[in-house]
């Protein structure tokens, strides 16, 4: 809800607006911000809420502390007026005189300078009366706003002079890029507990600050931040996969910013369990030097985190405010296919319908890596153009991709590919997907080592040939998996099997 979408609100005809923020007070300041920039007719401004009643500034109305009555008095007045409505969430349920009061005011307002501002955490409206508002989210605070409140803090603070000098351009922009995610208060609040009795700005101090945004993350409910260790691929194979990342590296840094390359939106990755599908979208974080974020899907339709829309809307705006980042849903269709036995309509199809559209609209840079197993499940509106740029589906490794997977998990535990016949060990991995011949390497290792003895050709060969690979005892299923990829994804990999 940028400030300039507020100014037309005010000026244009619809009366009633439904914003969905925690933040009260910070909207209150924004919508004051746009009534003041909305024209040369100055505008009352009063709030309301259920306990106070109507109010402006700190005067109070008598005889408004029963919503209906207030709407009532709003509706007389005679001046260019705004009113900010809080507590509507808590109060519609079953109510009908309230639910009346509103639709009146839709109509009654729409010749008048007056105008509505419903602030509730949730958008909890019943279906009939959403063609009675425009609703809007109000975005987490980005850069320049947690710069601002980052200097009230300081100012706010006994050694605010001498903390001033030590706050770099760098550590600034380091403290605000860990800001990120938090409301406004909630940033006042992580800033003046990490700087209180300190003398000066330090790395500790951006330390302290990212801590808490992992604390935060985690308290959606739905959302991990998931920290990896490696810097490099560590990917065996899936060769066309990996060019398309690769290709699209630099896409999210201020360069490419200004040459007006888009950031990519996403990939869906596709297919048989055990290839790598998590472990490229994990890649990719690291390669790209982005935060990597986690969204449990089966936790979003759940309902422990809160309704299934609110968790997935707070998931996004999230997500949103630590951009560039990395949101990956792994397994996304663990919610759809349950959804199929749901009622359409229902809790599930609403969630996808609003995770689709922010797929298709969203600016800020989020990049979905999304993963699935059961492709037969997703529902053709994922799989449309300009939801996701591309789709990829990965098979079973080929011989070449099983040598490289190999030395990976090899090289790993410290055992020097050079000295075995790769060729010979990628002929004993026939069938096998990937994470079945880590399993190997490990499996080998175990035993070498109970054996008292160095890991060799014979042991690594004999461990691999053993495995009963998943493909053998679902090779239909795999065959049918890839029938119906073929016309509709692209393969991760060069070769074919
Ligand atoms: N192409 C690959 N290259 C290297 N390691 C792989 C590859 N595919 C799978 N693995 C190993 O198997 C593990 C499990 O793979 P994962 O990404 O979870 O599979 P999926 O998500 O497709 O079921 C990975 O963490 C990795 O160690
Ligand atoms: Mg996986």
């Amino acid at each position: 809800m940028a400030l300039a979408n507020l100014r037309k609100f005010i000026l244009g005809k619809a009366p009633l607006m439904y914003v969905i923020s925690e933040e009260e007070e910070r909207v209150e300041r924004l919508i004051a911000a746009a009534a003041e920039q909305a024209g040369p007719q100055p505008f009352q401004i009063f709030t309301w809420s259920c306990i106070h009643g109507l109010r402006k500034g700190k005067d109070r109305v008598e005889g408004s502390t029963d919503p209906v009555a207030a709407l009532g008095l709003f509706l007389r007045l005679k001046d260019p007026s705004l009113l900010i409505f809080k507590d509507l969430h808590l109060l519609l349920d079953a109510n009908a005189p309230l639910t009346r009061q509103i639709k009146e005011c839709a109509r009654a307002l729409r010749p008048t300078h007056k105008k509505i501002f419903f602030v509730c955490p949730q958008l909890t409206l019943p279906p009939d009366m959403h063609s009675s508002f425009k609703i809007e989210d109000v975005p987490l605070p980005r850069s320049e706003e947690l710069s601002t409140i980052l200097d009230a803090t300081i100012q706010g603070l006994p050694s605010a002079e001498s903390l001033t000098k030590s706050l770099t351009p760098d550590l600034r922009g380091k403290l605000v890029r860990a800001a990120m995610g938090f409301t406004a208060t909630e940033a006042g609040e992580v800033f003046s507990t990490a700087l209180m009795e300190q003398e000066r700005i330090t790395e500790t101090i951006v330390d302290l600050v990212i801590a808490e945004k992992s604390a935060l993350v985690r308290k959606s409910g739905v959302l991990e931040f998931v920290t990896s260790a490696t810097g490099t691929w560590e990917i065996g194979g899936l060769f066309n996969l990996k060019k398309w990342l690769k290709e699209r590296g630099q896409a999210f840094s201020p360069e490419a910013t200004k040459l007006g390359l888009d950031p990519p939106r996403g990939i869906l990755v596709m297919g048989v369990s055990g290839c790598g599908k998590s472990l490229c979208v994990k890649a990719v974080a690291s390669y790209w030097k982005l935060p990597l974020l986690r969204l449990d899907m089966g936790k979003v339709y759940d309902g422990l985190a809160g309704p299934p829309e609110e968790a997935m809307r707070k998931a996004i705006k999230t997500s949103e405010a630590l951009a560039p980042c990395v949101l990956w849903i792994d397994e996304i269709e663990a919610g759809i296919a349950n959804q199929q036995q749901k009622q359409a309509g229902g809790h599930e199809a609403r969630v996808l319908a609003l995770f689709l559209t922010w797929m298709q609209e969203k600016t800020a840079p989020v990049f979905v890596g999304a993963t699935a197993n059961e492709v037969e499940v997703l529902p053709p509106e994922i799989l449309r153009k300009g939801r996701f740029d591309e789709l990829f589906y990965m098979g079973l490794p080929s011989a070449g991709e099983r040598k490289e997977i190999l030395e990976i998990h090899m090289r790993k535990r410290n055992v020097d590919p050079a000295k075995f016949d790769m060729d010979y060990l990628a002929e004993s991995t026939d069938g096998l997907n990937g994470a079945e011949i880590e399993q190997g390497v490990i499996a080998a290792a175990f035993e070498a080592n109970s054996l008292n003895q160095e890991l060799s050709e014979h042991i690594l060969a004999n461990t691999l040939r053993n495995t009963v690979p998943l493909s053998r005892t679902m090779r239909e299923r795999i065959q049918k998996i890839e029938a119906w990829a073929r016309d509709r994804a692209m393969k991760a990999s060069l070769e074919t099997i």
